[in-house]
């Protein structure tokens, strides 16, 4: 049995027949039932513009979950189960009488979680079209990313909801916010009094973080184009870890004081000024090459493109934080889809020994490296100096990782899905794990000057080859400072 207790709430899905609900939200919905975590009284709605058949619709959604859960975690009776929890219904978003046969499936006495798997121009007519119905005092909202494209626009989204939730009801996915690593971030810095007395521009030299992914566009080249890398994956994803990586100690674990040091992170980093932009900044869009052995088109060769897009598949900075704590120490993130590998992961560099006693050809081998493997081999490696082994070796020093694998070590075979975390922590009311209103603007303000910057100077993104590390320049990008990203190959 499952340690954790759950209510019951009516999960109402928006969007239900859309790529994320498919692929991503029902598996995931799917994977609590089986753990024993979804109430026995809970219901699922899924809602839709779609029109025709119910069963049709309902049998989509089942296939999407036998196509997208492992073969082995289908269980015919948890499917039955899942199955009988669900209704399906056909919605207009934006019409005010579509929402009483909705009102005539929630149950008034149990929370209703209204999840938007819908493009963020639809929220305010959601919300105010579920105030209209009498449902708002019970309802807890879940918007999905992007919220907005730059500061003004995500205002525009917030506002509108906040006209008819509280910010207490109000749930802004970061996927990369549920992945287990990350939550470990937590556990690693503040329950281990080894690394948090090392934190700071005292001990570290510079932190690197990289989100690279082997995908292309995949089919979403209407959406990215509007976007691109910057907005799609710094603006929330990375700049969420950057900001878990250099908090301060929360006094607690309550949403309200985690965000409230993350916010102040946001708000100490450094401006960078057109000037800086070149030295700084590197965009890259991706053009033909190989990945994993398989010829791929460029990004302007993709099904649907525009030949002329200026978009950007890959970016490379630095950011420097403006406290205390890290004054002097560069964060450098970098970021990129058809790269040469799929790996997301964070190396805290620590500085050298303060006086070196070993031979000088070796100097260049000392510090020690914090790795937190994020995906995939989710896991925590320590690089520490040791000496060589042997009669022969004299005081031959060698890096070697202390390691720590999650799978292996705590034997679970599965890690969940960041969405199954995510869906769980709704349900039991904990926003620990969502993005704050002031979060989401700072982040925009930081991300607009760069876009304001790219589009003063006519910038246009460098070529990489797909199933490359990026552009020869975010390589510069680092060298510059006398550095290298960490296991390039
Ligand atoms: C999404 C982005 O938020 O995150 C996608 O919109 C990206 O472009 C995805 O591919 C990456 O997520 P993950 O969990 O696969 O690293």
């Amino acid at each position: 049995m499952p340690a954790i207790s759950v209510d019951a709430t009516t999960f109402a899905l928006f969007g239900a027949l859309g790529d994320l609900a498919l692929r991503k939200l029902f598996p995931a919905l799917y994977q609590l039932d089986r753990a024993g975590l979804l109430h026995g009284g809970t219901k699922l709605l899924a809602l839709s513009r779609d029109a025709g058949d119910p069963q049709t619709h309902m049998a989509t959604i089942e296939q999407a979950i036998r196509r997208y859960v492992p073969d082995a975690d289908i269980d015919e009776s948890v499917m039955a189960r899942f199955l009988a929890r669900m209704q399906y219904l056909t919605i207009d978003f934006r019409r005010r009488e579509d929402f009483a046969p909705l009102v005539q499936m929630v149950a008034p006495e149990m929370p209703l979680i209204a999840y938007f798997a819908t493009p963020a121009s639809v929220y305010g007519a959601i919300c105010e079209n579920l105030a209209h119905a009498g449902l708002a005092e019970q309802t807890r909202v879940v918007l999905e990313k992007p919220i907005g494209h730059d500061l003004a626009s995500s205002r525009v989204v917030n506002d509108a909801v906040a006209e008819f939730f509280p910010e207490s009801r109000i749930y802004r996915i970061d996927h990369y916010l549920g992945k287990e690593t990350v939550q470990n971030l937590i556990a690693l810095r503040f329950a281990n009094s080894l690394f948090e007395t090392q934190w700071n521009q005292h001990h570290i030299s510079h932190v690197e973080i990289t989100v690279a992914e082997t995908v292309g566009i995949e089919g979403r080249w209407g959406y990215f184009d509007q976007a691109g890398q910057l907005r799609d994956m710094i603006q929330n994803h990375l700049l969420q870890l950057l900001c878990l990586i250099a908090m301060d100690p929360p006094s607690d674990l309550t949403a309200d004081s985690i965000r409230d040091e993350k916010v102040k992170v946001l708000k100490a980093l450094a401006p960078i000024t057109p000037e800086m932009l070149s030295q700084r900044v590197v965009r890259g869009q991706y053009a033909s090459g190989s990945v994993n052995g398989k010829t791929v088109p460029g990004y302007l060769e993709e099904e649907n493109s525009n030949a002329e897009s200026s978009t950007e598949t890959f970016v490379a900075l630095r950011a420097d934080i403006c406290n205390w704590r890290w004054s002097g120490v560069p964060f450098y993130l970098r970021t990129g889809k058809r790269m040469a590998q799929k790996v997301s992961q964070i190396v805290i560099h620590f500085k050298e020994p303060p006086f070196y006693i070993f031979a000088p050809e070796q100097r260049s081998l000392i510090s020690n490296r914090l790795i937190i493997r994020l995906q995939p081999d989710e896991g925590i490696a320590l690089q520490v100096m040791t000496k060589e082994q042997g009669l022969d070796k004299g005081m031959h020093l060698r890096s070697g990782p202390l390691q720590l694998n999650f799978s292996e070590t705590y034997k679970r075979s599965r890690i969940p899905d960041a969405y199954e975390r995510l869906l769980l922590e709704v349900m039991q009311g904990n926003q620990n794990l969502f993005v704050r209103k002031d979060e989401i603007e700072y982040a925009w303000k930081w991300c607009d000057q760069l876009i304001d910057g790219w589009s003063r100077l006519g910038d246009t993104p460098k070529l990489y080859p797909a199933g490359s590390w990026g552009p020869v320049a975010s390589i510069a990008l680092i060298t510059r400072d006398g550095r290298s990203w960490y296991g390039d190959l």
